[in-house]
């Protein structure tokens, strides 16, 4: 599993006190790039899946800042991994190449999202055959 071996939940150090709670995502340091671009989703209805792409260029850490939501993410060889995101200060990092769908969100969900690329729409493979393509023929190299 090349693609989905990199794909890994990661905890994000909490900082508690009386206050409340604050969150620390720092870059080459809790993830493994320097952020370009940061974006966030939220008012997406229960039955809803974003994403359905992959991407040559950009990783992401998707981050469900409040509610919940669900990411699925396929190598296009048939494997295929599911990841909860259910807590402020735990993200999943996704490396190039991995198609991914989010799903299942909860009505408060926002789903934040880190990048190291600005956005750059011909890097998007949006078509999941061409993706499976892509992937065989790098297999193949
Ligand atoms: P889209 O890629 O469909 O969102 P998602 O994959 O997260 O469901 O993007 C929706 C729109 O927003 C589309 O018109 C492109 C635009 N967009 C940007 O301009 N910059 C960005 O960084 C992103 C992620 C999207």
């Amino acid at each position: 599993m090349i693609g989905l071996s990199q794909v890994q939940m990661v905890e994000f150090p909490l900082h508690g006190d009386e206050r409340g709670r604050l969150v620390v995502v720092e870059g080459m340091k809790d993830i493994p790039f320097d952020i370009k671009r940061l974006f966030y989703i939220y008012g997406s209805d229960k039955d809803v899946v974003r994403g359905t792409h992959a991407n040559r260029k950009s990783e992401f850490v998707l981050i469900n800042v409040a509610g919940t939501s669900k990411v699925k993410v396929k190598d296009g060889l048939g494997n295929e991994k599911v990841f909860d995101l259910d807590r402020p200060n735990i993200g999943v990092y996704l490396p190039t190449l991995v198609w991914k769908d989010m799903y299942d969100f909860s009505a408060d969900s926002v789903l934040l999202v880190l990048s190291n690329e600005p956005y750059d729409a011909t890097e998007y493979i949006r078509d999941y055959d061409e993706f499976c393509r892509i992937v065989s023929e790098q297999k193949g190299e």
